[in-house]
Protein backbone atom coordinates (compact mmCIF):
# COMPACT_ATOMS: atom_id res chain seq x y z
CA UNK A 1 0.00 0.00 0.00
CA UNK A 2 1.80 2.94 -0.79
CA UNK A 3 1.76 6.05 1.43
CA UNK A 4 0.33 9.15 -0.35
CA UNK A 5 0.58 12.90 1.64
CA UNK A 6 -1.84 15.85 0.41
CA UNK A 7 -0.80 18.73 2.29
CA UNK A 8 -3.98 21.16 3.01
CA UNK A 9 -3.43 24.59 1.33
CA UNK A 10 -6.00 25.53 4.02
CA UNK A 11 -3.15 26.58 6.50
CA UNK A 12 -1.12 27.87 3.83
CA UNK A 13 -0.61 31.52 3.12
CA UNK A 14 -3.51 32.05 0.50
CA UNK A 15 -1.84 35.50 -0.75
CA UNK A 16 1.18 33.49 -1.74
CA UNK A 17 -0.25 30.46 -2.92
CA UNK A 18 2.24 29.49 -5.56
CA UNK A 19 5.13 29.81 -3.09
CA UNK A 20 3.16 27.91 -0.68
CA UNK A 21 2.48 25.45 -3.20
CA UNK A 22 6.78 25.13 -4.48
CA UNK A 23 7.21 24.93 -0.56
CA UNK A 24 6.16 21.11 -1.02
CA UNK A 25 7.16 19.95 -3.88
CA UNK A 26 8.62 17.55 -4.45
CA UNK A 27 7.46 15.91 -1.56
CA UNK A 28 4.08 15.88 -1.78
CA UNK A 29 1.93 13.74 -3.80
CA UNK A 30 -1.07 16.26 -4.20
CA UNK A 31 -2.00 19.33 -2.68
CA UNK A 32 -5.38 19.40 -1.18
CA UNK A 33 -7.80 22.29 -2.07
CA UNK A 34 -10.43 22.87 0.97
CA UNK A 35 -13.38 24.19 -1.23
CA UNK A 36 -15.92 25.80 1.37
CA UNK A 37 -18.93 27.72 0.01
CA UNK A 38 -20.15 29.14 3.44
CA UNK A 39 -23.54 27.18 3.45
CA UNK A 40 -22.47 23.02 3.57
CA UNK A 41 -19.68 24.15 6.13
CA UNK A 42 -19.52 27.41 8.51
CA UNK A 43 -16.23 28.67 6.99
CA UNK A 44 -15.92 30.13 2.99
CA UNK A 45 -12.80 29.62 1.58
CA UNK A 46 -12.00 29.30 -2.58
CA UNK A 47 -13.74 28.45 -5.51
CA UNK A 48 -12.92 27.93 -9.60
CA UNK A 49 -10.81 30.53 -10.35
CA UNK A 50 -8.32 30.27 -7.70
CA UNK A 51 -8.39 26.42 -8.61
CA UNK A 52 -7.42 27.52 -12.23
CA UNK A 53 -4.71 29.68 -11.04
CA UNK A 54 -3.00 27.15 -8.89
CA UNK A 55 -3.28 24.93 -11.41
CA UNK A 56 -0.84 27.29 -13.97
CA UNK A 57 1.26 27.98 -10.70
CA UNK A 58 1.98 24.46 -9.80
CA UNK A 59 2.71 20.86 -11.87
CA UNK A 60 1.75 18.96 -8.31
CA UNK A 61 -1.69 17.69 -8.79
CA UNK A 62 -4.67 19.44 -7.17
CA UNK A 63 -6.90 17.45 -4.88
CA UNK A 64 -10.01 19.53 -4.79
CA UNK A 65 -12.09 18.47 -1.41
CA UNK A 66 -15.94 19.72 -1.99
CA UNK A 67 -17.58 21.13 1.20
CA UNK A 68 -19.85 22.62 -1.00
CA UNK A 69 -24.00 21.89 -1.52
CA UNK A 70 -24.85 21.19 -4.63
CA UNK A 71 -21.53 19.35 -5.66
CA UNK A 72 -23.33 17.91 -8.55
CA UNK A 73 -23.95 20.83 -9.96
CA UNK A 74 -20.53 22.66 -9.14
CA UNK A 75 -18.15 19.43 -8.78
CA UNK A 76 -17.33 18.67 -12.27
CA UNK A 77 -16.62 22.07 -13.29
CA UNK A 78 -13.29 21.10 -11.15
CA UNK A 79 -12.44 18.27 -13.22
CA UNK A 80 -12.81 19.84 -16.32
CA UNK A 81 -10.56 22.80 -15.27
CA UNK A 82 -7.40 19.88 -14.61
CA UNK A 83 -7.49 19.30 -11.15
CA UNK A 84 -6.49 15.54 -10.51
CA UNK A 85 -9.09 14.67 -8.02
CA UNK A 86 -12.47 15.90 -6.98
CA UNK A 87 -14.27 14.71 -3.87
CA UNK A 88 -17.85 15.60 -3.37
CA UNK A 89 -19.62 15.08 -0.10
CA UNK A 90 -22.06 11.98 0.18
CA UNK A 91 -24.62 13.66 2.46
CA UNK A 92 -24.83 16.78 -0.33
CA UNK A 93 -24.81 15.03 -3.47
CA UNK A 94 -27.84 14.51 -4.98
CA UNK A 95 -27.14 12.27 -7.34
CA UNK A 96 -23.70 10.85 -6.08
CA UNK A 97 -23.26 7.93 -8.33
CA UNK A 98 -24.13 10.25 -11.91
CA UNK A 99 -21.68 12.79 -10.49
CA UNK A 100 -18.69 10.41 -9.72
CA UNK A 101 -19.15 9.28 -13.17
CA UNK A 102 -19.07 12.44 -14.63
CA UNK A 103 -15.87 13.23 -12.46
CA UNK A 104 -14.54 10.31 -14.00
CA UNK A 105 -15.54 11.20 -17.31
CA UNK A 106 -14.29 13.96 -17.58
CA UNK A 107 -10.80 12.56 -16.66
CA UNK A 108 -10.13 13.67 -12.62
CA UNK A 109 -10.12 10.69 -9.85
CA UNK A 110 -13.51 11.00 -8.26
CA UNK A 111 -13.48 10.71 -4.54
CA UNK A 112 -16.52 10.37 -2.18
CA UNK A 113 -16.45 11.95 1.73
CA UNK A 114 -18.29 11.04 4.87
CA UNK A 115 -18.29 13.03 7.75
CA UNK A 116 -17.33 11.26 10.95
CA UNK A 117 -20.77 10.27 12.42
CA UNK A 118 -21.50 9.07 9.03
CA UNK A 119 -21.57 4.78 8.33
CA UNK A 120 -19.72 3.50 5.61
CA UNK A 121 -21.46 0.66 4.81
CA UNK A 122 -24.44 2.31 2.93
CA UNK A 123 -21.68 3.03 0.44
CA UNK A 124 -20.62 -0.73 0.20
CA UNK A 125 -21.95 -1.23 -3.19
CA UNK A 126 -20.74 1.09 -4.86
CA UNK A 127 -16.77 1.51 -3.51
CA UNK A 128 -16.59 0.58 -7.67
CA UNK A 129 -17.79 4.03 -8.39
CA UNK A 130 -14.96 5.80 -7.22
CA UNK A 131 -11.35 6.15 -7.15
CA UNK A 132 -10.99 7.54 -3.68
CA UNK A 133 -13.10 7.19 -0.18
CA UNK A 134 -12.28 10.16 2.28
CA UNK A 135 -13.03 9.71 6.12
CA UNK A 136 -13.38 12.70 7.66
CA UNK A 137 -11.69 13.03 11.09
CA UNK A 138 -12.73 16.12 12.56
CA UNK A 139 -15.95 18.05 11.54
CA UNK A 140 -15.22 19.64 8.23
CA UNK A 141 -14.96 23.03 8.30
CA UNK A 142 -11.93 24.51 9.83
CA UNK A 143 -7.89 23.14 9.79
CA UNK A 144 -5.99 22.48 13.34
CA UNK A 145 -8.85 20.64 14.99
CA UNK A 146 -7.69 17.90 16.93
CA UNK A 147 -7.99 14.14 15.07
CA UNK A 148 -11.17 12.11 16.24
CA UNK A 149 -10.25 8.83 17.17
CA UNK A 150 -13.75 7.86 17.21
CA UNK A 151 -13.52 7.66 13.58
CA UNK A 152 -10.50 4.84 13.41
CA UNK A 153 -13.37 1.64 13.70
CA UNK A 154 -14.55 3.26 10.65
CA UNK A 155 -11.14 3.78 9.18
CA UNK A 156 -10.58 -0.42 9.76
CA UNK A 157 -14.05 -1.06 8.38
CA UNK A 158 -13.62 0.35 5.34
CA UNK A 159 -10.72 -0.97 4.85
CA UNK A 160 -12.25 -4.18 4.95
CA UNK A 161 -14.84 -3.30 2.13
CA UNK A 162 -12.35 -2.07 0.38
CA UNK A 163 -10.53 -5.12 0.50
CA UNK A 164 -13.15 -7.37 0.17
CA UNK A 165 -14.78 -5.78 -2.95
CA UNK A 166 -11.02 -5.84 -4.70
CA UNK A 167 -11.38 -2.57 -5.81
CA UNK A 168 -8.38 -0.29 -6.07
CA UNK A 169 -10.15 2.77 -4.33
CA UNK A 170 -7.57 5.08 -1.88
CA UNK A 171 -8.63 5.55 1.14
CA UNK A 172 -7.99 9.47 2.52
CA UNK A 173 -8.28 10.85 6.09
CA UNK A 174 -8.56 14.26 6.63
CA UNK A 175 -8.60 16.44 9.81
CA UNK A 176 -6.25 16.38 12.35
CA UNK A 177 -3.21 14.58 11.15
CA UNK A 178 -0.27 15.34 12.59
CA UNK A 179 2.97 13.25 13.65
CA UNK A 180 1.19 12.30 16.65
CA UNK A 181 -1.80 10.94 14.92
CA UNK A 182 -1.36 10.00 11.62
CA UNK A 183 0.26 6.30 12.43
CA UNK A 184 -3.02 5.05 14.06
CA UNK A 185 -4.61 5.98 10.95
CA UNK A 186 -2.40 4.23 8.83
CA UNK A 187 -2.45 1.42 11.42
CA UNK A 188 -6.39 1.08 10.74
CA UNK A 189 -5.78 1.24 7.08
CA UNK A 190 -5.94 4.55 5.63
CA UNK A 191 -2.99 5.35 2.67
CA UNK A 192 -3.68 8.73 1.54
CA UNK A 193 -3.37 11.17 4.35
CA UNK A 194 -4.61 15.19 4.11
CA UNK A 195 -2.50 17.60 6.76
CA UNK A 196 -2.91 21.31 6.76
CA UNK A 197 -1.78 22.35 10.17
CA UNK A 198 0.90 20.06 10.54
CA UNK A 199 2.51 20.64 7.11
CA UNK A 200 2.24 24.53 6.60
CA UNK A 201 2.46 25.19 10.46
CA UNK A 202 6.18 23.94 10.28
CA UNK A 203 9.17 26.04 9.82
CA UNK A 204 10.03 23.20 7.01
CA UNK A 205 7.41 21.76 5.24
CA UNK A 206 8.52 19.78 2.96
CA UNK A 207 10.69 18.25 5.92
CA UNK A 208 7.35 17.75 7.78
CA UNK A 209 5.77 15.63 4.34
CA UNK A 210 8.65 13.71 4.55
CA UNK A 211 8.37 12.74 8.37
CA UNK A 212 4.71 12.08 7.94
CA UNK A 213 5.08 9.42 5.17
CA UNK A 214 7.89 8.24 6.69
CA UNK A 215 5.95 7.51 9.77
CA UNK A 216 2.41 6.32 8.07
CA UNK A 217 4.82 3.72 6.03
CA UNK A 218 6.38 2.72 9.45
CA UNK A 219 2.73 2.13 11.48
CA UNK A 220 1.11 0.83 7.95
CA UNK A 221 4.39 -1.67 7.17
CA UNK A 222 3.93 -2.71 10.82
CA UNK A 223 0.61 -3.86 9.96
C1 LIG B 1 -11.20 20.65 7.18
C2 LIG B 1 -10.48 20.46 5.88
C3 LIG B 1 -9.12 19.94 6.03
C4 LIG B 1 -8.20 20.84 6.81
C5 LIG B 1 -7.29 19.96 7.59
O1 LIG B 1 -12.54 20.77 6.97
O2 LIG B 1 -11.18 19.57 5.03
O3 LIG B 1 -8.54 19.58 4.79
O4 LIG B 1 -7.43 21.69 6.01
O5 LIG B 1 -6.51 20.76 8.42
P1 LIG B 1 -5.67 20.12 9.60
O6 LIG B 1 -4.70 19.13 9.00
O7 LIG B 1 -4.99 21.29 10.22
O8 LIG B 1 -6.63 19.45 10.53
ZN1 LIG C 1 -10.08 18.81 3.26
Amino acid sequence: MAIQISPSILSADFAHLADEAAAVSPSADWLHVDVMDGHFVPNLTLGLPVVESLLKATDTPLDCHLMIEEPDRWAPAYAEAGAGSVTIHAKAAAAPVRTLREIRRLGARAGLALNPAEPVEPYADIVGEMDMLLLMTVEPGFGGQSFLDVVLPKIRRAREILDTREASVWLQVDGGVSAETIERAAEAGADVFVAGSAVYGAQDPAQAVDRLRALAAGAAGAE
